[in-house]
């Protein structure tokens, strides 16, 4: 077999939000990819890198109060931390926010420039004249054209599916400020995807495309030559690259974002000596494979194969889009707290090797939607890695130690039930190359089977009994042989558990081609230590609940960020003075102020309100108040408020503070007040 060269990309997780299972699902499609090829060794490297550029990003570390590069470093440490805890096998993990990103971005623009895709038009776009910036779809709102449901988006209506322009909304207001948006006009820089030469160039490139669906959903967009150019400029401010021999124009962030894994992939060869331009020049004998999420096939089948097309580069080998995580039959929900994140999974103390081995269980070569369900994941992963597999290696290893001091046996390893399992070789790692992993596992799982049955005719048990000391050494020889070769098919998905199985073993780290070469004569195993636990119901319920807390957790730290948009809000959304009148505020004081163990914003407050007992109530003002400053002053409650489980207890209401942009104060009613008085 001759040694390929191999770049493989999964795509830019955005830098505003957490590594959730739904995102797992797609690293470890890659992961598993990228391992089998290294197993095989061949020149394989893997390059990810945080997507850090945009309007929802900036917005955010605004309302943080803390600047975009401050929000995308803190990020960019969490997604790396949590891939490394589930063996992600980046060879970079790098960000969309870098030197060669911004380099190689406005070279390529300024290619296509030169090369006549670029065309400088004006467009009317909506404008909030407080913030002083133009405004993307997603952040204008308003009641829909159709059915007059509020608050919905500038795209379509949630309430009744229909789909409209922004401008058609009614009583648009912008999302960031809470005003009624404007029109105003601004030059936009387009990509000339109609050009005729785009259009040719895509419709043999779809050619290179193995997914059935994917080739259909590109051919859809290329019909009668179609396409629309593309908008990739946004006006300041914008969190992003500026476009060259502009002042205020920067690249939309899906310009940048795919370029991305070319940065990451430049500053690894800077790192390793590689060259570079032998892998992006359009006579490149390297290849190279984007993984992607069925929901962005639009950019990675159409404007980056054609950005780098004509900016002289060499264009992808293939683009594998996989489907949507879905958990217990539906969407991921927050209410369920099934929209499970990647630390809280570890934090629930579940092994990631779990997750791995399910989803690859799972996964083919299509895009359809994948399930965890999360009984199911529990029986499939006690059977078959604890019951099936590791079982194998129990059965045997107690006698070789018990009996012969860890040593196997002299004979050689040539029995049919080892040419059977050997002889799977092919299929398997043919099932592996075309991420047939389903396939891949159902029959490595025929294979322990096999195994299993033959310890069972065997009986290894009844031969030490009748002290048939030879045979004994014999079989269990065999039958550990076969888990070698087992662990072998199954590196690429738990790398972790393999390389304990290897420990156990006594033999340095298996790659593809060990399969046919067996154990040396005698030799010895080391002791064997217990290789995986089995999950439990109890601990996924557990998960459950953690991972709920935390989501509401999240939502009560963001009350104190909204306040400030709620404020706009409040200018063109009025309550009536009854929706007022059913607020019950009360005079409360506070009797105890306790920190909360494992949380950064909360105090834990013990509130009289005249009311014969005490309120627990969980409050974020410790960013603004020690605890004992405030024993014994008093304060406004929010006395009717719904009781509220949280992470750390009940919270029974609500107390009234003020905030502005750095400080945080809690309302204190005037002298001469009583606990329990009512305000309104
Ligand atoms: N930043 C863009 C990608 C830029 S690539 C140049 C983006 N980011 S994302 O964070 O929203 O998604 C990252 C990847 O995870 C995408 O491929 C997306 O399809 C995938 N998934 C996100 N949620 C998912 C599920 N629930 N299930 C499976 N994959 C999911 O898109
Ligand atoms: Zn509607």
């Amino acid at each position: 077999m001759s040694k390929r060269k191999i770049l493989v990309t999964s795509a830019l997780p955005y830098a505003n939000g957490n590594i959730h299972i739904g995102h797992l699902v797609e690293y470890v499609q890659t992961d598993v990819w990228v391992r089998f090829l290294r197993m095989q060794e061949h020149e394989v490297y893997y390059v990810g890198a945080d997507d850090t550029h945009g309007t929802p990003i900036m917005l955010r570390a605004e309302k943080e109060g803390i600047t975009p590069e401050q929000l995308i470093e803190r990020v960019w440490k969490e997604h790396k931390q949590d891939f490394d805890d589930f063996n992600i096998s980046f060879d970079k993990y790098y960000s969309t926010h870098a030197p060669e990103n911004e380099e190689l971005s406005q070279a390529i623009y300024n290619k296509l420039h030169e090369n006549g895709f670029i065309e400088e038009r004006i467009i009317e776009q909506a404008f909030d004249s407080v913030k002083n910036m133009f405004l993307p779809d997603r952040f204008i709102k308003g009641e829909c054209p159709k059915c007059s449901a509020k608050d919905q988006y500038g795209d379509n209506c949630e309430a009744c599916g229909a789909a409209y322009l922004p401008t058609e909304l009614k009583n648009p207001y912008s999302v960031v400020s809470g005003t009624a948006p404007i029109l105003k006009n601004s030059t936009h820089y387009f990509f000339k995807l109609s050009d005729k030469r785009c259009v040719d160039f895509l419709n043999a490139w779809v050619k290179n495309l193995k997914q059935t669906e994917a080739i259909n959903k590109l051919k859809e967009w290329l019909v009668d030559g179609e396409l629309s150019d593309w908008d990739i400029s946004r006006d300041a401010p914008y969190f992003g690259f500026r476009i060259p021999n502009t002042q205020d124009k920067y690249f939309y962030v899906w310009l940048d974002a795919p370029v991305g894994y070319y940065a990451s992939f430049k500053k690894l060869c800077s790192e390793k000596n590689l060259n570079f331009d032998e892998w992006v020049n359009p006579n490149s004998t390297t290849e190279q494979y984007h993984f992607i999420g069925k929901d962005i096939l639009y950019f990675h089948t159409l404007f980056w194969p054609a950005m780098l097309k004509f900016s002289g580069l060499r264009t992808p080998t293939n683009v594998f889009a996989h489907g949507f995580l879905t958990v217990d039959g539906q969407k991921m929900s927050k209410s369920r707290g099934t929209f499970i994140s990647a630390r809280n999974y570890l934090n629930s103390g579940l092994n990631a090797e779990y997750l791995r081995y399910y989803f690859v269980a799972k996964l083919n070569a299509g895009l359809e939607d994948i399930d965890l369900n999360l009984e199911d994941f529990v029986n499939r992963v006690n059977s078959d890695l604890v019951g099936k597999y590791v079982n194998i290696a129990s059965r045997a290893s107690g006698f070789i130690h018990k009996y012969f001091q860890g040593k196997l046996s002299n004979e050689l390893f040539n029995h049919e039930l080892l040419n059977n399992l050997r002889s799977q070789e092919n299929i398997i790692s043919n099932f592996y190359e075309n991420r047939e992993y389903n396939k891949a596992i159902r029959r490595i799982m025929e294979l322990t089977d096999i195994v299993n049955s033959f310890i069972d005719e065997q009986k290894p048990w009844a031969m030490a009994k009748q002290n048939d000391m030879q045979s004994l050494q014999q079989v269990c020889s065999l039958i550990l042989e076969a888990f070698r070769i087992i662990s072998i098919y199954l590196k690429p998905v738990l790398p972790n558990l393999i390389s304990k199985v290897e420990e156990f073993l006594n033999i340095p780290h298996l790659l593809w081609n060990n399969i046919n070469l067996p154990f040396e004569n005698s030799h010895h195993i080391s002791e064997y230590k217990h290789l995986m636990q089995r999950i439990e119901m109890t601990q996924i319920n557990h998960l459950l609940e953690i991972n709920k807390a935390s989501l509401q957790e999240n939502n009560t730290s963001q009350v104190s960020q909204n306040i400030e948009q709620d404020n706009h809000q409040k200018q063109h959304e009025y309550i009536t003075i009854d929706d007022f009148a059913k607020i019950d505020l009360r005079v409360a004081k506070i009797i105890d102020a306790k920190e909360v163990e494992g949380s950064k914003k909360l105090l834990q407050l013990t509130l009289d309100a005249g009311e014969g007992r005490y309120r627990n109530v969980f409050s974020g003002i410790k960013s603004a108040y020690k605890p004992q400053d405030i024993i014994g002053k008093f304060t406004v409650l929010v006395a009717n408020l719904t009781p509220r489980q949280m992470k750390f207890g009940i919270s029974e209401g609500m107390v009234l503070a003020a905030s502005d942009d750095n400080s945080l104060h809690l309302i204190e009613p005037s002298l001469g007040v009583i606990a329990g008085m009512k305000i309104n």
